[in-house]
């Protein structure tokens, strides 16, 4: 959980050490992206990579969750996962496509993409961790 501030947690084990691989492979992403001039490189390449393919597991994990805790709110959040797809998918075609790094876009784009994902974990991801929370306290009759 080193990679991940204490403020960034959740409070849901699964969910915050996925968080902290994830916002790795961004980190990395973007700093693999401002050392390099050459978006052919194979270690941004390999990033783009994994960076598509932890968020569909992630997401669907998450999701998986708020369905087994019956959420209400899952449709709205599920949408959210979608945007961020989208704008990994159009990274990943940006970086894909050009040769050149594109004056500055795909670390932009990177940059984007970690900022969107830690306002999402504090603002939409613990709405849920509050709401599976609540429910423990209230069960337990608390
Ligand atoms: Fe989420």
């Amino acid at each position: 959980m080193d990679s991940l501030l204490a403020k960034y947690q959740i409070g849901l084990p699964l969910i915050d050490e996925q968080h902290a691989r994830f916002m790795q492979i961004i980190e990395d992403a973007v700093k693999k992206i401002s050392a390099q001039k050459n978006s052919k490189d194979i270690a941004v390449f390999d990033l783009v990579q994994d960076l598509k393919q932890y968020s569909t597991v992630h997401f669907l994990y998450e999701e998986n969750q708020m369905k087994k805790h019956n959420w209400p709110e899952l449709a709205t959040h599920k949408q959210l996962h979608e945007i961020f797809k989208k704008k990994v998918l159009e990274f990943s075609t940006l970086i894909n496509s050009s040769s050149l790094m594109n004056a500055g876009k795909p670390k932009e784009l990177a940059i984007f993409l970690k900022e969107w994902f830690l306002n999402h974990i504090q603002r939409d991801d613990r709405k849920f961790a509050e709401f599976v929370q609540q429910k423990a306290i209230t069960s337990r009759g608390v």
